[in-house]
């Protein structure tokens, strides 16, 4: 039962969990109980998070070259497309429940809002569960389902770069990755509809609209670690970034979106950054 387990623990279940629905529940109880606000955080025999979150057989994982090309003009490429997403989804999923496991202690050793940090990923996850989802029971309808195609392991990996650094790991998953995402779903949700599918046009701007928050929720934490740590956000961002993330941010960017997550210009302009020009 959800209700013995630790939040840890039950952040624990869902990364190993491997297939997509018992995944889901088992983020959908994980949040249900961040949610309460009303838990132990963890327990001395609490397991800890994997290396890798179990995936389920299929899709295969290949090299990113390898993942088919999206023309949005027929039904194939459409579902190559809403595959990539659900594979995003997937793996957003075990970021979130990542974060709590992986990261929940430290939050909690700085004295920072342990209570709220779980909320915040608890949410995150609960979001991501569900637009993974609402993206399944679209392919459904198309005539496909997630593991029909091969993904690849992009985002997992770039991300446990960052396995022991809580401030590199929002630089890269929410700020960069997640951001990157809000830059480039606007022009799929125009294609989507000049080809025809307002279904999965209309799917895409709920996920839109909820990834702002999302990018909102690691903005706040990546400042609430640098003023803990006394130190100035634009710049501990750059660092970091050089670190686990050289490629940098890519524009073009989507400001208003950024704007409105709360994101600083100078985490991602070239400009205020010196980032390098990609
Ligand atoms: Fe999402
Ligand atoms: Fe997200």
């Amino acid at each position: 039962m959800t209700d013995a387990l630790t939040m840890r623990a039950a952040a624990v279940r869902v990364l190993t969990e491997a297939e997509p629905e018992a995944k889901c529940s088992a983020a959908e109880a994980a949040a249900a109980l961040a949610k309460t606000a009303d838990f132990a955080f963890a327990a001395k025999d609490d397991p800890a998070p994997p290396d890798r979150p179990a995936r389920p057989q299929r899709p295969p994982l290949v090299s990113p070259a390898k993942v088919a090309r999206r023309r949005l003009g027929a039904l194939d490429g459409r579902i190559a497309l809403l595959h990539a997403i659900a594979h995003i989804e997937f793996n957003a999923i075990d970021l979130a429940f990542d974060m709590i496991a992986r990261f929940g202690p430290e939050i909690r050793e700085r004295g920072l809002d342990t209570v709220q940090f779980c909320a915040d990923w608890g949410k995150v996850g609960a979001d991501e569960a569900r637009h993974f989802g609402m993206i399944n029971n679209r392919l459904h309808a198309l005539g496909a389902r997630y593991g029909d195609l091969p993904a690849h392991d992009g985002l997992w990996e770039a991300a446990s770069a960052t396995a022991a650094s809580l401030a590199g790991r929002l630089v890269v998953a929410p700020l960069i990755l997640e951001a990157r995402g809000l830059d480039v779903t606007p022009s799929m949700i125009q294609k989507l509809r000049r080809a025809g599918d307002v279904e999965s046009a209309d799917l895409l701007d709920v996920i839109y609209e909820e990834e702002i928050g999302h990018v909102a929720a690691g903005t706040r934490w990546f400042h609430a670690i640098c003023k803990d740590e006394g130190a100035e956000p634009e710049a501990t961002f750059r660092v970091l970034q050089q670190d686990f993330f050289p490629a940098g941010p890519k524009p073009p960017f989507n400001h208003g979106a950024r704007d409105l997550a709360g994101m600083p210009r100078g985490f991602y302009e070239p400009t205020l950054g010196k980032f390098p020009l990609n």
